[in-house]
């Protein structure tokens, strides 16, 4: 491999929120932190090098987009999944949540209904409720050590609805999503005029053989009543950045939001923003490929090591990205034992499956993407433990 994904870097003096909640989360700092979704990997040396190349000039002034950054992501966007944008359809911003919670309060109204499926990445709830929209939960179905959409429910309870926030991929679970799938919702959505938001943020993860389908690539009307989110933040280990963009197809939402984002300039971005996510698109499919092998590497050694040493703790294989959900319920504890375990015995900081909705009970997220020896380490513990019950 060109790059090194062995290399442990010490992120001690970067207030990791990582390595900072730990104190605050669970009282101790003696826990291997796999739980926030960001990578220990480098960042990718193309994106370090970009920033390190604008430092040399010293004057950090208002930045403007060049059309280099646009063109960035209509080639990505193309060549990974063959979806045509162009420059005027891109807007940017500060973040995926910020972009969600900012296009909600751009083009639904306070009381509207929100549809999401838990277990779901937990701020598609925060932002719905905090923005004081009603939150409508439709729970995926676990079937074959898998999540699937109930359709049946689906259909029930978009009914009323203004908006869909998608997770596509979906997070936790890994879910690649089937074209079949994403072309009913699309359907049913068009059918009930609900807004479709495609947090797709990782996408770019997706595991081979998997293939990431755009919610906008499924159908022109799919295209016309959604809004894509993107970014390189989590492929490129660069969230930190927060660099992200919408992708509005449809020009009527794209001028209500444009009018929303620009009456408090929201879109401004900072120095590093646009050189950051250019030198990601311009530059990552090598780094992007080995990174993926890595990171499938990793998988595969929890799961066989798993087997092996607690095969009450199954392995859900993601389809896409580095957050194994970690099946539990054969441990037979309640969410807090379950959650001590993992903490006070195993001296691990995972996330708690129940924080992405009461389905999420009987679960744990794991973050994989660190140093094999820091996961072999990480397994080792958890091994200790299971033993000791
Ligand atoms: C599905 C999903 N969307 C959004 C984010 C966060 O994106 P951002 O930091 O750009 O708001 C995450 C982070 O884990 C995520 O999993």
């Amino acid at each position: 491999m060109k790059y090194n994904f062995d290399q442990v870097i010490d992120r001690n003096g970067t207030d990791a929120v990582k390595l900072d909640g730990l104190k605050e989360l669970w009282g101790r700092t003696d826990l291997i932190p796999l739980w926030v979704a960001d990578m220990d990997f480098a960042t990718a040396p193309f994106i370090l090098d970009a920033i390190k190349k604008r430092c040399e000039n010293p004057i950090m002034g208002y930045t403007s987009k060049p059309d280099s950054y646009f063109q960035s992501i209509i080639n990505w966007v193309k060549m990974r999944y063959e979806l045509d944008v162009e420059k005027e359809m891109i807007q940017f911003v500060p973040g995926i949540v910020p972009g969600i919670g900012m296009a909600m309060n751009a083009l639904t109204e306070k009381g509207d209904k929100v549809l999401v499926q838990p277990p779901v990445y937990h701020p598609f709830m925060w932002v719905t409720e905090r923005n004081d929209r009603t939150l409508i939960l439709n729970p995926l179905k676990w079937e074959n050590g898998m999540y699937r959409m109930d359709m049946d429910a689906f259909r029930e309870l978009i009914k009323g609805c203004k908006l869909f926030i998608l997770c596509n991929p979906h997070n936790p679970g890994g879910v690649v999503w089937k074209e079949e799938e994403l072309r009913e919702i699309a359907e049913i959505c068009d059918k009930e005029g609900v807004l479709v938001f495609s947090d797709e943020i990782h996408a770019d993860l997706t595991l081979p053989p998997h293939r990431h389908r755009p919610f906008a690539t499924i159908s022109e009307k799919a295209r016309m009543n959604s809004i894509t989110f993107m970014s390189p933040s989590k492929a490129f280990n660069m969230p930190g950045m927060t660099a992200s963009h919408a992708l509005i197809f449809n020009p009527a939402l794209r001028q209500r939001f444009r009018k929303f984002m620009e009456a408090c300039e929201l879109d401004l971005g900072h120095a590093f923003a646009f050189l950051s996510v250019e030198a990601a698109y311009s530059h990552g499919t090598e780094w992007l490929d080995q990174c993926l092998a890595y990171i499938q590497g990793n998988i595969d050694y929890v799961d066989a090591f798993l087997k092996e040493h607690a095969p009450k703790i199954k392995v859900v294989r993601p389809q896409a990205s580095y957050l194994i959900w970690l099946d539990c319920r054969e441990m037979e504890m309640s969410q807090e034992a379950l959650n001590k375990f993992f903490v006070d015995k195993a001296h691990l900081a995972l996330n708690d499956g129940a924080m992405f909705g009461l389905v999420g009970t009987g679960f744990m997220r794991l973050n994989v993407a660190s140093p094999r020896c820091v996961i072999e380490k990480a397994m080792s513990q958890l091994a200790e433990a299971y033993e000791n019950l």
